[in-house]
């Protein structure tokens, strides 16, 4: 049976807890062409809650057109940018010909030479390779706007693990690059989401740096524990398992309520009950969780 808890992956709709209010202002602000900037400790819940409510708002808004990069992976500045291009460019258009046709139309001082992969999930991935050069970087940060113009939708680009990039060499020149072809898009919005408190807050609102003030600067809280009990009752119950509201309180008080770390003992607890979870195998659980 497939476990109603999940952790070390974005969690999907079904394991998804709440965050009402977080999702709706999220789809507010980069719905309406506003920058974001979302800090939380590791673990929380960023990535989850940037990929819900984008698969949301690109189902309720036909025009919205959403693209993720991961800049924990990437290891420089050209590569940032081959990734950076080939998102957009993907997210934009929904077949390989329209795709490869983007990009002979819209990176022209760029010229990549294009691969295809054979990828039996995805028929229609590409990579591109190029040569940078001043002018190529600048037409590859202002490819967004150049595409939802010509195409009459909204472009929102999430970037993952934003402070990563600051570990670039050569970042202060490309981040004053990213900001003056960025703020004058009218029709595309940044998310960038960290875990980096410091960092992030060092880029986006210290005076000396390009994104001072780029956006709104949004802090993720913890999820609530009233917001908890109920989605960990109803998962053991529609598993045909049970548990009590007061023993599920007593799981999230181990945790202090740390999403990962909750979704991990929830799991363990499930796992080891076959019908009904009692106060003995919460404390043989928990224990062998610490020891892992
Ligand atoms: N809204 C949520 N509902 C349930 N579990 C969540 C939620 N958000 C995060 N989690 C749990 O926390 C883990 C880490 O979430 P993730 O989005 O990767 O955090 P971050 O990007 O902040 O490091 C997920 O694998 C999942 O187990
Ligand atoms: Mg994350």
């Amino acid at each position: 049976m497939k476990s109603p808890f999940q952790y070390g992956t974005l969690v999907d709709k079904e394991s998804f807890v709440n965050r009402v209010e977080e999702r709706k202002q999220l789809k507010e602000l980069l719905g309406s062409g506003i920058n974001v900037m979302l800090i939380s400790p590791r673990r929380w819940g960023k990535s989850s809650l940037v990929k819900v409510a984008m698969d949301e708002l690109t189902q309720e808004d036909k025009h919205i057109r959403v693209c993720f990069i991961d800049a924990f992976s990437i290891k420089t500045e050209a590569e940032f940018y081959r990734i950076f291009a080939r998102e957009v460019i993907s997210c934009a258009a929904s077949t390989l010909e329209k795709r490869l046709e983007d990009v002979k139309q819209f990176l022209k001082a760029v010229s990549p030479s294009i691969t295809l992969k054979s990828d039996p999930t995805d028929t229609l991935s590409f990579d591109l390779k190029l040569e940078l050069e001043e002018k190529s970087v600048m037409e590859i940060l202002e490819l967004p706007e150049k595409i939802a113009a010509a195409k009459g939708i909204h472009l929102i680009v999430c970037i993952d693990e934003f402070q990563q990039l600051a570990l670039l060499p050569g970042y202060k020149s490309m981040e004053g690059k990213m900001r003056s072809a960025w703020q004058k898009q009218q029709q595309v919005s940044y998310c960038f989401y960290g875990s980096k408190r410091h960092m992030m807050m060092d880029i986006s609102n210290n005076s000396s740096n390009p994104f001072y003030r780029f956006g709104q600067v949004l802090f993720l809280q913890k999820i609530k524990k009233e917001e908890w009990v109920p989605f960990i009752v109803n998962a053991f119950h529609r598993t045909n398992k049970e548990i009590s509201e007061q023993q599920a309180e007593q799981l999230c008080d181990i945790v202090k309520c740390h999403s990962w770390y909750l979704q991990q003992l929830c799991y363990f607890i499930w796992s080891g009950t076959s019908e009904k979870v009692t106060d003995e195998i919460i404390e043989i659980r928990t224990h062998q969780l610490i020891d892992t």
